[in-house]
C-alpha cells in the first residue's frame, strides 16, 4: 500500500479531489492508501462542508483551523501545521491541487521535506504575476516530482521553463510530466445526472446568464466593482435576461463596501438579477446545464461551461484555459456594456462546436496508475 497524503482547502480542490478519491476507492483500494489534510482555506458551510456531503469525499483525517487570513499568513499558517502532520504521517507523496495558496504550502512543506510532490493542473500560466495564484503556480511545478498536466498548452509551458519529461523513477530534478485530461471534466460526467435543482427552478430552460466573480483583480478595485456592478445592470435590463449570481463571500464583502446602501440594495432586489449564497456543485451544474450564457472570471466555472456547451464571457484581461478561447466559444471581456454587448450578441448568433479538449472523463484513474507506478 502507498500512502499519499492529499492536501485540499479551498472550494475548487475539494470538487478535483472528488474524481480522485472516487478513484483511490474504487480501483485502487488495495494499492493506495489516502490521508486527508484539510487545510481551513475555505472555511464556510457552503464553501466547504456542502461539497463534502455532496460529492461523498471521505471526512479529512486532519483539519486545520486558521486564524489569519492575509496571503502571507495564511501559506504560513498552513506550512506550520501540515509539517506537523508529515511528521505523524510519514507519507510517501503529498498531493495537491492547482494554485491556491494551500497548493504552495503544500509544494514548500513537500520539497524541504524531502517528500515527492505531485501536482494535479500542472503547467498553467496567465503570464501574469500580479495574480497570486501565478506565483503559487510556478513554484508548485518547480518543487514536483510528477505533474499531471491538463492541456497540451499546460504541458508546453512546462517545457519553456526546462520542466520535461524524463524516463525512470521520478524526483523533482527528473519529473514525471504527463498529459492526462481535466480532473473537473470527470467529475462533470460523473455528476451531470445527479444535478439539483433551486436556484433557477422558475427559469425556462436556456433563458438566464449565469454569473460568477471573485478574482482579486475584479473585487479589490472598488471603481471596477463598480464598473461590473453597472454593466450588470445594464446588461440585464437591455436584453432583458435573468442573471443568476451566486456570490463568493470575497466578493460580497468587497461589493458592500464598493457600493452604496442603495446602490447594494437596488442591486439585491433588481428584478432581473438573482444575488444568491453560494451554491453546491449539484445545483451549480444545474444552473450550468440549463443557462443561456455564461459569465465568469473563475478558472473552473469558465471551463464547465465549455462541458456543457455554453458559450462564455470571461471578465479578465487574460486565461489560462486558451483552447476554449481558440476554440471561439469563449471572449475575453472588460467590465464595459459595449464590449459585454457587442461579445455577447456574437457569441449567441453563432453555431459553437466544443470538440473534446480535456480527456476522456478517466483522467482521475490515468493519475492514480501513474502515481503508483512512478512514486517509489
Ligand atoms: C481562493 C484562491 C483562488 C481560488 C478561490 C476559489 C488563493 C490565493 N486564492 O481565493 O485561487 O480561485 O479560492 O474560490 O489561494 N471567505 C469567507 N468564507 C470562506 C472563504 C473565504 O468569508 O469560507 C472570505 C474571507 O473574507 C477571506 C476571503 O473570502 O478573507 C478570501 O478568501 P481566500 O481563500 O483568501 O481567497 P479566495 O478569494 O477565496
Ligand atoms: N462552484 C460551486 N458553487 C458556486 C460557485 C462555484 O459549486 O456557488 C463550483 C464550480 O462549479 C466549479 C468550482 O466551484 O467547479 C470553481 O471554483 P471557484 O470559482 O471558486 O474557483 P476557481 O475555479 O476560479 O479557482
Amino acid at each position: 500500500m502507498l500512502k499519499i497524503l492529499t492536501l485540499i482547502g479551498a472550494r475548487p480542490q475539494f470538487i478535483k479531489s472528488a474524481a480522485i478519491s472516487r478513484a483511490i476507492r474504487g480501483t485502487f483500494s488495495d494499492r493506495l492508501e489516502e490521508v486527508i489534510v484539510h487545510s481551513g482555506q475555505h472555511y464556510d458551510e457552503n464553501m466547504s462542508s456542502v461539497f463534502f456531503e455532496e460529492l461523498t469525499l471521505p471526512t479529512p483525517n486532519h483539519h486545520f483551523q486558521l486564524s489569519a487570513r492575509g496571503h502571507s499568513d495564511q501559506t504560513a499558517e498552513i506550512i506550520h501545521q501540515l509539517e506537523k502532520i508529515i511528521d505523524l504521517e510519514n507519507p510517501k507523496a503529498l498531493l495537491v491541487y492547482g494554485d491556491t495558496n494551500t497548493t504552495l504550502a503544500g509544494a514548500l512543506v513537500a520539497s524541504k521535506n524531502n517528500i515527492p510532490l505531485i501536482h494535479v493542473e500542472a503547467g498553467l500560466r496567465s503570464y501574469n504575476k500580479k495574480m497570486p495564484e501565478e506565483i503559487n503556480r510556478i513554484l508548485t511545478d518547480h518543487c514536483s516530482s510528477l505533474l499531471f498536466c491538463p492541456s497540451k498548452t499546460a504541458v508546453d509551458n512546462l517545457k519553456k521553463e526546462g520542466i520535461v519529461h524524463r524516463d525512470g523513477p521520478c524526483n523533482s530534478d527528473d519529473p514525471g510530466v504527463y498529459l492526462c485530461g481535466d480532473v473537473m471534466y470527470d467529475n462533470s460526467l460523473y455528476f451531470s445526472d445527479k444535478v439539483k435543482e433551486g436556484t433557477a427552478g422558475h427559469l425556462a430552460q436556456d433563458s438566464y446568464t449565469l454569473f460568477t466573480l471573485h478574482r482579486p483583480s475584479n473585487t479589490d478595485d472598488p471603481d471596477r466593482l463598480k464598473a461590473i456592478y453597472s454593466c450588470l445592470c445594464e446588461f440585464s435590463e437591455t436584453f432583458e435576461k435573468h442573471i443568476i449570481f451566486p456570490i463568493h463571500p470575497r466578493t460580497k464583502k468587497a461589493m458592500m463596501h464598493a457600493l452604496t446602501e442603495g446602490e447594494w440594495n437596488s442591486f439585491r432586489n433588481h428584478k432581473f438579477i438573482n444575488v444568491v449564497d453560494p451554491v453546491s456543485f449539484h445545483e451549480m451544474i444545474s444552473l450550468e446545464k440549463n443557462c443561456e450564457f455564461i459569465i465568469t472570471d473563475s478558472g473552473g466555472v469558465q471551463k464547465e461551461a465549455y462541458f456543457f456547451k455554453k458559450p462564455c464571457l470571461i471578465l479578465r484581461s487574460e486565461t489560462e484555459w486558451v483552447e476554449i478561447i481558440d476554440q471561439g466559444v469563449a471572449l475575453l471581456v472588460a467590465p464595459d456594456f459595449d464590449d459585454l454587448s457587442k461579445k455577447y450578441q456574437q457569441l449567441i448568433s453563432k453555431k459553437l462546436y466544443f470538440p473534446e479538449l480535456f480527456g476522456d472523463g478517466k483522467s482521475a484513474e490515468f493519475i492514480c496508475d501513474k502515481i503508483v507506478k512512478e512514486i517509489q
